[in-house]
């Protein structure tokens, strides 16, 4: 009798054990699948505010054809620390389609919005028929304008959608690259401030589209005109900012080893330098951005 009492406080005791041991060793964060229980595996994801790629990552599916184009160790470490498998990434300056080739690659999904039609129509070629629409959408429309957010809005519903769990802000840095003759380009503003302006019309338009609690990225560098430096980075920033937008990181990424063609006029880009007084930019600007 009292042998069977002990038994029977015993038992479930063991059981408990049991339940504890099989329990999943996962903890992640609402936006991310980073098991911060195992946070030590995670030794390749920037913490740091200064970025160094020695190169541009040019394998799987990547290319280096588009002037002006982000490299893909971006997306990469945006996606891993910001989103889930199976996320809706939002990328309003698509361009060549680096946002959408590493969702791909790595198990998300995308829509990209792009002014220039006869780009949207070639990066549609690097997707295969079947990865388009149900994982890579690409709309050829102005991002300032309501018409691109209705496309967006329909291309998640039919995704399964009612809102992007990411957006990538990939503008141009004002007119430093000219993409294109159409006036809705933002590198064809006949001045910074209509630049900043219509650079902000966009950033609401994200903003609308993003879920609550979901991360944003702008990639911007500064410009010089005018004998003086132009802080687009900042000043885009900020409109951000002022749009509701709570900024997490600011991080500084060295461009040098990652652009094109710079080497031919380095002397002389030294020359100017030293004889106006100012400095050369070897970074840009990474901005992390909440709606909370
Ligand atoms: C800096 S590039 C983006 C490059 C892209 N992140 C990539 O990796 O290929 C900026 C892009 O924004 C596009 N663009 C400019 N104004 C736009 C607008 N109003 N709406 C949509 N796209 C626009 C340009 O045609 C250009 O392709």
């Amino acid at each position: 009798m009292v042998k069977n009492s002990n038994l029977a406080k015993l038992q479930p005791k063991k059981t408990a054990d049991l339940r504890v041991a099989q329990k999943p060793d996962i903890k992640t964060t609402k936006y991310s699948d980073i098991n911060l229980k195992k946070w030590r595996d995670y030794a390749h994801i920037l913490t740091g505010t200064l970025w160094q790629f020695p190169s541009r990552l040019k394998q799987h599916g990547h290319s280096n054809e588009y002037h002006g184009n982000y490299i893909p160790q971006i997306a990469q470490q945006m996606y891993e620390r910001y989103t889930k498998k199976n996320d809706v990434v939002l990328d309003l300056f698509f361009g060549s389609g680096t946002s959408g080739i590493e969702a791909i690659n790595m198990n998300r999904r995308c829509i990209g919005v792009e002014l220039k039609d006869e780009l949207a129509e070639k990066v549609s070629e690097k997707f295969a028929p079947k990865q388009l629409v149900t994982d890579v959408n690409i709309i050829c429309a102005d991002s300032t304008s309501q018409l691109a957010v209705d496309k967006v809005k329909a291309r998640l519903e039919i995704m399964g959608e009612e809102k992007a769990q990411f957006l990538m802000l990939h503008p141009p840095y004002d007119d430093i690259i000219k993409f294109s003759d159409k006036k809705e380009d933002l590198s064809n503003c006949a001045t910074t401030e209509e630049f900043y302006d219509m650079f902000e019309k966009v950033a609401k338009n994200g903003y609308d589209l993003l879920e609550k609690g979901r991360f944003a990225c702008l990639i911007i560098g500064d410009s010089y005109k005018n004998s003086e430096v132009q802080p687009l980075g900042f000043e885009c920033m900020n409109r951000m900012r002022k749009l509701g937008f709570v900024l997490k990181s600011t991080i500084v990424k060295d461009i040098q080893g990652n652009e094109r063609g710079k080497g031919r006029t380095a002397n002389l880009w030294r020359y100017r330098a030293l004889a106006g007084g100012f400095s050369i930019f070897t970074h840009e600007y990474i901005f992390v951005f909440q709606k909370v």
